[in-house]
């Protein structure tokens, strides 16, 4: 079988069509975690989209692992149900029967050697009975403390082990560790187990159509990438806006906090995309070394006392609705000093980016839900306006809107009707939804479907997660002396800290 990597690299040797659809060969995917939220919303549901749209192989099998008393059709049932209520497409019971024929499930904990035995031979019996061909893939939807023993316990079981063409390949969720070293000891016990190139780190921000759309802007365009500089760029910014709070999740959240949460990664990667320079081709290789360039630039600016901004919501109006605060909500200690908004500054030291600053931004409770990233353009350099004309005209700005109302906005001048040459912002959009008739894929269909066909370039590799807690580390370590984080009110845009944060170079946050 052709390496994955190489598959990418010369098409001549590889003259298909790109445009058709890729289907998995021969396969089985076992989830650990299944009893988890992500599993029922994400996972379960995923499979099926993939199934429903004819990408998975006739014999496909979905084995489960939990400490769960079920047979096969318990688990069924769960899969049915999660699949019910949260698949993407429309539910089709012959799709659905044909997928139920490759599900399984095994009882059993981490720390029980049986149970992997027994797993090890459910996917033996897989191979013969559903021809997955040895090709498994593992997907590790745990809490981090559990990755050892997972891992060890497939080390053990002989489930990593690959022989002629098949393959095997663990998909890890993060968080990717806690800071650099925490990050660097994980990647050291995850590679004892399996080699790099079977390692699939998921951020599901990647599988984003739109974020796969930063490229496609930025380098199938030659309108853009002239301006995409110091030279014309005042400032970049990049939001990750949710509205909803953190009711529930206080076991994962707490101690956490807002930046190791999203920005560590999502918001961090949507950074490399938009800073780094174009790519040689994109093949993972490629790709990653881009990313990999502008990361190692990457820097937080200080003082982080004023340049960075953080917070915990307190209850308050969001959407016509009174919601608690983080404490009222249960499961988070008193003196929690985890954050539900976090703001940084970084700057990219190369000579594209040199001066402008980079401002990350995400939180809980926030106005509303939004993800996007505005590239802020500077002043024209003289207006042959009167002054009071132009009053109103702010800065050029190109927004990619991540989700949701996925899209393109260019905000620029235009002239006010009427006599006088009055010059107001005005905005022109592109949005997903009318331009194209298909409905984009959820992230994790796109990702399990990588995964299986052994396509790693949306899938971030250690050497990228270990650059981005190197950017994070120094603010947290900050954080972490300071002790509790501001207040801020649910439905508002995050503390007092974050306007500050901007005004102090006389810039200011978009309101989306
Ligand atoms: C996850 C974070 O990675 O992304 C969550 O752990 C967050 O805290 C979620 O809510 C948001 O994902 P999306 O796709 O809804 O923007």
């Amino acid at each position: 079988m052709t390496p994955p990597d190489q598959q990418w690299q010369n098409p001549l040797r590889d003259p298909r069509d790109k445009r058709l659809p890729r289907i998995a060969g021969p396969c089985g995917l076992t989830i650990f975690g299944v009893t988890g939220d992500l599993s029922r919303k994400k996972l379960m549901p995923a499979i099926y989209d993939l199934a429903n749209r004819g990408l998975l192989p006739p014999g496909f099998a979905l084995t489960g692992f939990a400490r769960r008393d079920w047979a096969d059709q318990d688990f069924g049932q769960v899969v049915y149900e999660a699949v019910k209520e949260h698949a993407r497409t429309p539910f089709h019971q012959s799709v659905w029967d044909r997928l139920a024929e490759g599900i399984r499930f095994v009882p059993g904990s981490f720390d029980d050697d049986e149970a992997f035995d027994r797993l090890a031979d459910t996917v033996k019996h897989l191979d013969a009975e559903r021809g997955t061909g040895g090709n498994h893939a593992f997907y590790l939807s745990v809490p981090p403390s559990a990755f050892p023993t997972v891992l060890k316990q497939l080390s053990r079981s002989g489930l990593t082990d690959q022989s002629g063409d098949s393959w095997r390949r663990v998909v890890i969720e993060k968080p990717f560790g806690h800071d650099l070293e925490s990050a660097q000891h994980l990647n050291r016990i995850v590679n004892e187990v399996f080699p790099e190139d079977s390692v699939f780190r998921i951020d599901h921000y990647l599988g984003k159509e739109t974020v796969q759309n930063i490229l496609a802007l930025r380098f199938a365009n030659q309108l853009f990438e002239p301006i995409w500089n110091s030279h014309y760029v005042d400032h970049v910014q990049i939001t990750m806006a949710e509205d909803i709070g953190l009711g529930g999740r206080a076991g994962y959240y707490d101690g956490i906090g807002a930046a190791r949460d999203v920005i560590q990664n999502h918001l961090l990667q949507l950074m490399a995309l938009t800073a780094m320079e174009e790519p040689v081709s994109f093949s993972p290789q490629d790709l990653r070394a881009e990313k990999v360039k502008v990361l190692s630039a990457t820097k937080p600016v200080g003082p982080f006392d004023e340049t960075t901004a953080r917070g915990q919501y307190t209850g308050g109006w969001q959407g016509g609705s009174l919601v608690p605060g983080l404490h009222e909500e249960g499961g988070f200690a008193s003196d929690s000093i985890t954050e539900t908004y976090a703001a940084i500054t970084l700057e990219v030291e190369s000579r594209r980016w040199a001066g402008v600053p980079f401002y990350l931004r995400t939180g809980k409770r926030l106005g509303r839900r939004v993800t996007e990233i505005a590239v802020v353009f500077k002043r024209a350099p003289h207006l042959p306006f009167d002054s009071t004309m132009t009053e109103e005209l702010g800065q050029n700005a190109l927004v990619i809107r991540v989700q949701p109302d996925e899209g393109v906005t260019m905000r620029f001048g235009a002239k006010v009707p009427g006599t006088s040459m009055e010059v107001r912002d005005v905005t022109m959009d592109f949005g997903y939804g009318h331009a194209f008739t298909e409905s984009s894929p959820e992230a994790y269909e796109r990702l399990i479907l990588d995964v299986l066909l052994g396509e790693p370039s949306l899938f971030p590799v250690n050497e990228e997660v270990e650059l981005s807690w190197k950017i994070l580390d120094p603010v947290l370590e900050h954080w972490a002396a300071r002790g509790k984080p501001q207040p801020y009110k649910a439905g508002t845009w995050g503390p007092p800290s974050a306007d500050a944060m901007l005004a102090r170079t006389g810039r200011v946050w978009r309101r989306p």
